[in-house]
């Protein structure tokens, strides 16, 4: 899922809200087997859920890096960072990241703790919602705001950075 052959980096990104979003419904759907055996979560469902949450944070780790370090950096040399539309993204961000940060602290225990599932149900719908937004935002405004700025020299770095950000975490995750 991480080669983009013929895709503008920017249409990358915009294919990588599409995995976040499958990401986030895979997480309600463990989080509904966990709900359905509350009292007595087996190990298995809990370590599904696990794997769910880890799984989204790791697309969601990606992404986020990809516009932070690369798609933002190239639209602020147009339109500065103070003050600009980076800037209010930047700061979305941040709230997304504390509802995953949330979200991964509420799995980290090694079984289901006793009336986990509600914090989990309103952690995963603030998050869903921030995320439905934030990504609403970008695919109307900001990507085609810069797609309209970027020049080939901006994209063609763009898209090295996307490679090395990729290469870096996967260096991360099997080192
Ligand atoms: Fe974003
Ligand atoms: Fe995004």
């Amino acid at each position: 899922m991480s080669r983009a052959e013929g895709k503008t980096p920017i249409q990358e990104l915009s294919d990588e809200h599409v995995v976040i979003m499958d990401g986030l419904e895979m997480v309600r759907a463990a989080m509904s087997v966990v709900e359905q055996t509350k009292r007595q979560t087996p190990a298995r469902t809990w370590e599904t859920l696990q794997q769910a949450v880890a799984s989204l944070a790791r697309e969601f780790d990606k992404h986020l890096l990809k516009e932070e370090e690369a798609l933002f950096p190239a639209v602020e040399a147009h339109l500065g960072a103070e003050g600009g539309p980076t800037e209010v993204m930047r700061m979305e961000h941040e709230d997304l990241r504390e509802g995953m940060w949330e979200l991964r602290r509420l799995v980290g225990e090694s079984e289901a703790p006793e009336g986990v599932y509600e914090q989990l149900g309103e952690t995963t719908e603030a998050l869903g919602n921030l995320l439905v937004e934030h990504t609403h935002t970008e695919h109307h405004i900001f990507f085609p705001m810069a797609e309209a700025l970027l020049t080939d020299a901006e994209r063609t770095e763009m898209a090295q950075k996307f490679r090395r950000i990729e290469e870096e975490q996967e260096g991360r995750r099997s080192g």
